[in-house]
């Protein structure tokens, strides 16, 4: 019903270069894929992947997008550009954002919502930090982020957004959710998502991904999870044997 997304999180990694070695290397390997495969890299080597992705089942996604249509924001990207060199998704809100580059929930949303009138498909990232899970405040912090990514998002545009279930101690730590507690929280993000556009739409029509240490060694258990639809990959998409 929810067919598996897998999608690479370059961040601030590769070369021109090195994105065509490691894409080389990808390519044969995840030919037979059943997921869709998705890598999302850096402005720089967006034509460069382009093109060793060209004629396979890799799509191509960015890191970032702004929601003006051009103008004085100077380091920003917009939707055209990106769609200009072939991006399909765009990973939006990522905690790094969040973390070290001042994205709230208002500045995600407006992306959301430029990505999806533009036709860019967006993995909005969402996640709880320690200290807020320490506290008991997990549904509290999901519920907001969803909510406020979600705003003025219209029914009809469900199947092109993704989520990312990212728990920020997770992320680039070597600590995973278990499976169990990823697919449990993500059940809350779901549930959410429920009540704003119905059970039907929110079971059969939004795939969620957990992120965070994703890995050769735990990914098949976190994939055997009813509520978990893919994932979202630092670390281990860098090397093209353990994101395959
Ligand atoms: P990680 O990163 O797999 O290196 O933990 C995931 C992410 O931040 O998207």
């Amino acid at each position: 019903m929810r067919r598996p997304i897998i999608a690479g999180n370059w961040k601030m990694n590769n070369t021109k270069a090195q994105t065509y070695a490691l894409l080389g290397e990808l390519v044969p390997l995840v030919a037979d894929a059943e997921a869709e495969v998705v890598v999302c890299v850096p402005y720089t080597s967006i034509w460069a992947a382009g093109e060793a992705i060209k004629g396979t089942n890799i799509k191509l996604g960015a890191e970032n997008v702004h929601w003006a249509d051009k103008g004085a924001f100077t380091g920003e990207i917009s939707a055209d550009m990106l769609l200009e060199q072939g991006v399909e998704y765009v990973i939006i809100g990522h905690s790094e954002r969040r973390q070290y580059f001042g994205e709230t929930d208002e500045t995600v949303n407006k992306r959301v919502t430029t990505a999806l009138a533009k036709g860019l498909k967006p993995i909005v990232c969402v996640g709880e930090t320690l200290e807020e899970r320490e506290n008991g405040k997990v549904e509290e912090v999901l519920v907001r982020q969803t909510e406020g990514a979600f705003k003025d998002v219209v029914a009809a545009e469900l199947d092109n957004i993704v989520i990312a279930y990212e728990p920020v101690w997770a992320i680039g730590t070597g600590k995973t959710a278990t499976a169990q507690d990823a697919n449990d929280t993500i059940a809350i993000i779901r549930g959410t998502i429920a009540k704003l556009y119905g059970e039907k739409n929110a079971e059969e029509r939004v795939r969620i991904q957990y992120g965070g240490s994703m890995n050769p060694k735990n990914a098949k258990e976190l994939m055997a999870m009813p509520q978990i639809d893919g994932g979202l990959i630092g670390g281990a998409s860098l090397k093209a044997v353990d994101f395959s």
